[in-house]
């Protein structure tokens, strides 16, 4: 972090102490204390900026609570496909109804559907009750925006185009002890042509090492044995900085760090995954055996226009060379069906990659136009019910094949990452296998944030029945 980035997080720092007096003072006058609640929607990089303003909301004085009738309640919003939106808009409504029985309530909207300009003027004329609207570039401001909504009844919008800052350092609350999610890299610059996150997220920021390996050196005093490297293309992290830096040598120093005992890191892009990486993957017992590595077309022609800069050749090399170095590792993927002008032929050559490859699970995604993207502009829109038809037919497929490679594993004794007690059958825990398959099996909550080593007795689809395997404990 530059001085001026730490100049910042003292100026976040004085706001924090401004809204504990506040907090206190307004719930001293209502004879309760102040509830928030949090909802993220999207993937892992929201997830982690919604435990910032988790720490900063317990540590000013509010109370978490799973209800929305609470005194401060907050979207972090997705906006990478359509319905995401869509169930932002929706769920607004209700939000409303909580706001007329409590005038006090503030509403408050981030996250990366706040960085597009016709998702405000939409907010701003139809939901005039929301209180406090920031985007994904200024997060880092949270305290400041908070205080000065408490102290106006106006709509207050702060939206940056975009930024060079990173601001860290300021409290977060993990939803798990045992482990964590940090960010290495902010933004991307891929471009890849259906995709809205490069306009929302900006331009690639990394992170120095030095500071990572500080925040995670903290994080394991704090109790923590997982991590996961967070960025939207880690692969091309380091690029920008003055030192001589990349994932692989990151990675690489990370597996140093005593008393941590597990590295996992999202997403990777196959153009940028090197060899130097998988040597670090296949040496290091820490870095779990999973490797998230989205395919989005099997079809070099549509791989092409979606400017992914690889071919379905390349991508199967890839797999092999990774598979050839790393025989049991867990593959899982994005795909995108009915990206403009893709014919039955180049679905077909995305089914064959997915029996080629047979990943562990896939996410199946039904192309959503973003405006302002170039795909948007492009002729050739699928029509819908053919999308429909190829979505299902990848859906069956992939969900078989995932079927047959988790059956394999039956038999096998894994270590396995105790996360909580068993939701529907409180004799059993739950956890995590090192290729990120969940397994339960019999146990009770003094497991939690526990290694075990897990045999897996059954197979249930997508997950597994296992016992502790006492002979290896
Ligand atoms: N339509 C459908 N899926 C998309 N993704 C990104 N943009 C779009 C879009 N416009 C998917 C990609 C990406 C994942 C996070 O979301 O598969 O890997
Ligand atoms: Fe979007 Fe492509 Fe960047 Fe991923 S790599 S965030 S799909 S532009």
């Amino acid at each position: 972090m530059n001085s001026n980035d730490q100049n910042e997080t003292n100026i976040q720092l004085d706001y924090i102490d401004k809204l504990t007096t506040v907090v206190k003072e307004k719930s001293e006058e209502l004879g309760r204390p102040l509830t928030y609640n949090v909802t993220t929607f999207g993937c892992q990089m929201n997830a982690r900026d919604s435990e910032k303003l988790r720490g900063i909301l317990d540590k000013v004085g509010y109370i978490g609570t799973d209800s929305e009738d609470a005194d401060f309640v907050i979207y972090n919003t997705c906006t990478v496909r359509e319905n995401a939106n869509n169930k932002v808009y929706g769920r607004l409504g209700v939000l409303y109804s909580y706001k007329k029985k409590n005038p006090d309530m503030i509403i408050a909207l981030c996250g990366c559907m706040m960085q597009e300009n016709v998702v405000i003027d939409k907010i701003k004329e139809s939901y005039s009750f929301v209180d406090l609207i920031f985007g994904t570039h200024n997060i880092f401001k949270f305290p400041e925006l908070l205080y000065n909504s408490l102290m106006s009844d106006d709509m207050i919008i702060d939206i940056w185009e975009k930024t060079d800052r990173i601001v860290e350092k300021l409290p977060s609350s993990r939803k798990y002890s045992f482990k964590s999610g940090i960010n290495i890299m902010f933004g991307c610059n891929n471009f890849c042509s259906y995709c809205i996150v490069p306009y929302v997220r900006g331009r690639e920021r990394s992170r120095s090492s030095e500071e990572i390996i500080e925040e995670i050196e903290y994080l394991v005093r704090d109790g923590v044995k997982e991590i996961m490297l967070l960025g939207q293309n880690v692969n091309s992290y380091g690029k920008g900085l003055d030192e001589d830096i990349n994932l692989s040598k990151l990675l690489s120093k990370v597996t140093k760090i005593e008393g941590l005992e597990r590295i996992r890191f999202m997403t990777s892009h196959p153009k940028d995954l090197s060899d130097e990486l998988i040597d670090v993957m296949a040496s290091s017992p820490k870095i779990c055996k999973h490797l998230h590595l989205p395919l989005q077309s099997g079809s070099t022609d549509i791989l092409a226009k979606m400017n992914r800069h690889y071919t379905k050749e390349d991508y199967l090399g890839l797999v092999d060379r990774i598979r050839s170095k790393i025989p049991d590792i867990a593959l899982t993927t994005d795909i995108i069906v009915g990206f403009p002008g893709e014919t039955e032929d180049d679905f077909l050559e995305t089914m064959d990659v997915v029996r080629k490859v047979e990943f562990d699970s896939a996410f199946t995604f039904i192309y959503s136009k973003r405006t302002g993207t170039p795909a948007a502009a492009m002729d050739n829109q699928v029509a819908e019910d053919v999308i429909k038809d190829r979505f299902d037919r990848l859906l069956a497929e992939v969900q078989e094949i995932g079927r047959k490679k988790y059956e394999e594993n039956v038999g096998r004794t894994e270590k396995v990452l105790v996360e909580n007690v068993n939701e529907k059958d409180s004799s059993l825990v739950s956890g995590r296998m090192s290729n990120n398959a969940i397994v339960h099996f019999p146990g009770d909550s003094s497991l939690i944030g526990s290694l075990v080593n897990v045999r897996l007795t059954e197979c249930k689809g997508f997950y597994y029945i296992g016992e502790i395997d006492e002979e290896m404990a």
